[in-house]
């Protein structure tokens, strides 16, 4: 099954576009880039070479349903409840890890999660998903439970040299505000459910990014700790914020500063 692939301009740009005027716009480099992207857009060759990946190691989208236990006909609406609790794994894992026990399923040895391979395959398996709301269930089993409630607690929790937490940056209070040039994003469903829109293209690296991944630079540019792709803490923090968005078609891939 192909699903079209939409290109999406977060609610944060779109809002910075139709206030061009006001002091904190987006830069003339800025817009330049949006601009370059929507003509010539690298994040589709990506997502394409994820489907390729995926036919090689897994068996396409057939091979990712019979390693889920699902129907072809079912496999996006199973996508759209990541991250999950699957007892072969014995925890919650998020897509990503998913696919690395596909792969391992299949034969072969699985990509890191920090490759850009396994950027692009998560890409693409995801936009398998593509206009299925987001159905993640966090009250489905008590490791889902745990989960959520420790994303909560890290969102929640200040650390580094800066005592900052997420909630600092992010909360309904302070969001819309400009740190350095940048508006800071609300992650919840009232205003933008990014979790919908990752695995995403950053135009400022050039490359196919997944959510994870941008929680990390988001730790790194705040300096709190930077903790591992695919850890308890870090898939936990993916629940929590998949829930915020809950009920959001996904697009996939985004496109991001
Ligand atoms: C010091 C402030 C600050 C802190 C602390 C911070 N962020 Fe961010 N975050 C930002 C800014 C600013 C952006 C947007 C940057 C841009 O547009 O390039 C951002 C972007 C994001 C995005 C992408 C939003 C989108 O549009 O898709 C996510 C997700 C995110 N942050 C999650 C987190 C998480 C999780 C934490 C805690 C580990 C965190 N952030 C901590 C400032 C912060």
């Amino acid at each position: 099954m192909k699903r079209g692939i939409k290109i999406v301009l977060s609610v944060a740009l779109l809002s910075s576009l139709s206030f061009a005027g006001e002091q904190f716009a987006m830069s003339a480099a800025d817009r330049a880039m949006y601009a370059e992207m929507s003509e010539n857009n690298p994040a589709d060759l990506m997502v394409a070479n994820g489907e390729e990946l995926l036919d090689k190691y897994v068996g396409g989208d057939a091979g990712l349903a019979k390693f889920f236990k699902v129907s072809e006909d079912d496999l996006p609406t199973y996508i759209a409840g990541f991250p999950r609790y699957l007892p072969e794994f014995k925890q919650v894992v998020a897509l990503d890890q998913a696919l690395q026990g596909a792969m391992s399923a299949n034969g072969h040895k699985p990509f890191t999660l920090k490759s850009s391979n396994m950027f692009d395959m998560d890409a693409y398996a995801k936009s398998i998903a593509n206009d299925e709301k987001i159905n993640i269930d966090v009250n489905a089993n008590p490791q889902m439970k745990q989960a959520y409630a420790l994303g909560e607690k890290v969102y929640m929790t200040a650390r580094g040299g800066r005592g900052l937490s997420c909630n600092s940056c992010h909360s309904k209070e302070i969001v819309g505000t400009v740190l350095r040039t940048q508006k800071l994003p609300d992650l919840s469903s009232n205003g933008v459910a990014v979790a919908a829109t990752w695995p995403a293209y950053r135009m400022t690296k050039s490359s196919m990014k997944t959510l994870q991944n941008r929680f990390q630079g988001c730790m790194k540019n705040a300096l709190l700790k930077v903790i591992p792709l695919g850890s308890p803490e870090m898939v936990a923090l993916e629940v929590y914020l998949t829930q915020k968005a809950k009920g959001t078609e996904i697009s996939i891939p985004g496109l991001k500063r």
